[in-house]
């Protein structure tokens, strides 16, 4: 059962068909009842309570036929389109879109198999990404100039991402090179080496590209961090402190040397000694899809499942990550499921459009969410097949919709980050 017709079974108020309540009643509505709000949010979802900043790219209304259309008919449309267009579009879809959306895609895949995607779909003029903002940034990145890349729903945006704004990134750089100074130590090692996590602005990969920094994914964050330690005294992760901590905590490194870094404080809220005696400085970020799991829903499925395998995504607070039997990507979640014997049972802390649609991929196990509220990512939720229809019927007429473009003072730093990064090896 797809996640939408779960909610619609809620809502409903059918709850024992879908097992389970959803954590807001707006997720029934379609996504642009959300477009037209005069402030801008994230809509409903995990993320429904994070502060969207005012310059949160905004949807403009999407046209009535596509709105009233019925899923029959967005089928259809779709489908001629792409038939339409044939090898000039890809479209390209991360595990967390809803199915009514991955069955559209050419490639599904976690954010670092997306990179390398729209680095290997030279042939197609138009990629299509169904995901959200900063991956679709990073795809114009490493796409050729002659490529457009397209963002269904401008708003599908990350709460997590925009916790970390290039100024708040540029200040707190200052005060740690005030502290630090530039130069290098005995071994040629910088006082501070900047990794961004993928899910941050394009402008924050240029920084790091242009300070001796790198980009990481949750599937290559440790190897990532171990290229950092090589070259640098101490690491300034952003924005997700969990994913560093937790990957820096798996490396050997004690938590008194990963300090907080909140921008809204004084020095961050930190001390200066802490921060010289630091190996990981954490940014105060973090994911609202992933802060909803806990220890004790794992205590919960261990005392119902015995053998239970709990699996939970690295962005997962780290009490979290410890209680769980494995922790990584979401391509790794799914690995572990495909490679498992038939008749296992996995409980799983990440996004729950990809934990249903792995349950209905393997009934041979059982398979749910640690969490028993239907909450998925509010913006990813944001993208919907009626406006990937919208988009490829305008690509069919010739009109590129909701182009994504990275400007080359911003995409060219940023691409020596992201070059690093694909370079590493995991
Ligand atoms: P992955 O890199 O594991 O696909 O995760 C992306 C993401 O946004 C998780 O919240
Ligand atoms: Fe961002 Fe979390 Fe959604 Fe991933 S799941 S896109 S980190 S808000």
């Amino acid at each position: 059962m797809s996640v939408t017709t779960a909610i619609q079974l809620v809502t409903r108020g059918e709850a024992a068909t879908a097992g389970t309540g959803t954590c807001s009643p707006d997720l029934v509505r379609d996504p642009w009842a959300f477009d037209a709000l005069p402030m801008p949010s994230y809509g409903p979802g995990a993320s429904v309570h994070d502060q969207a900043p005012p310059a949160t790219p905004r949807q403009g209304e999407l046209p009535e036929d596509y709105r009233t259309a019925s899923p029959e008919e967005l089928d259809r449309r779709i489908l001629a389109a792409k038939d339409t267009l044939g090898e000039s579009v890809v479209i390209l879809g991360h595990f967390y879109q809803r199915d009514e959306v991955v069955r559209y895609a050419d490639f599904v895949g976690d954010s670092y198999q997306l990179a390398r995607a729209a680095t290997e779909r030279s042939a197609a003029r138009s990629i299509i990404f169904c995901g959200v903002h900063f991956m679709a940034e990073t795809a114009d990145i490493l796409s050729t100039p002659e490529q457009s890349v397209i963002l269904p729903n401008l708003a599908a945006g990350c709460s997590m991402a925009d916790m970390a704004d290039i100024d708040s990134v540029t200040e707190c750089w200052e005060q740690l090179t005030a502290l630090f100074g530039t130069g290098r130590d005995a071994d040629g090692r910088r006082p501070v080496i900047p990794v961004t996590y993928m899910n941050s602005s394009a402008a924050l990969k240029a920084f790091c590209g242009e300070n001796g920094g790198i980009v990481c994914t949750s599937s290559n964050a440790a190897a990532v961090l171990q290229w950092a330690f090589e070259r640098g005294r101490r690491v300034l992760f952003f924005p997700d402190q969990h994913l560093g901590r937790n990957t820096a905590k798996a490396m050997g490194v004690p938590l008194e040397q990963m300090p907080l870094w909140n921008p809204r404080r004084p020095w961050g809220g930190t001390d200066e000694q802490t921060l010289r005696d630091a190996r990981v400085i954490l940014w105060h970020g973090f994911c609202s899809v992933h802060r909803r799991f806990t220890v004790a829903q794992i205590e919960k499925a261990r005392a119902e499942y015995p053998g239970v395998r709990v699996i939970v995504h690295p962005e997962c607070p780290l009490p979290v990550v410890d209680a769980a039997d494995a922790s990584g990507s979401t391509d790794y979640i799914r690995k572990a499921i495909a490679a498992a014997a038939p008749g296992s049972t996995f409980a799983i802390g990440t996004e729950i459009n990809m934990v249903n649609r792995l349950a209905a991929q393997y009934p041979e196990h059982t398979i749910f969410c640690l969490d028993p509220v239907i909450c998925p990512c509010s913006t990813m939720y944001r993208i919907h097949p009626g406006y990937l229809a919208w988009v490829l019927e305008g690509l069919a007429e010739g009109r590129v919709l909701n182009r994504i473009t990275v400007p080359d003072s911003v995409a060219v730093p940023a691409r020596v980050a992201l070059d690093r990064m694909l370079a590493v090896q995991p």
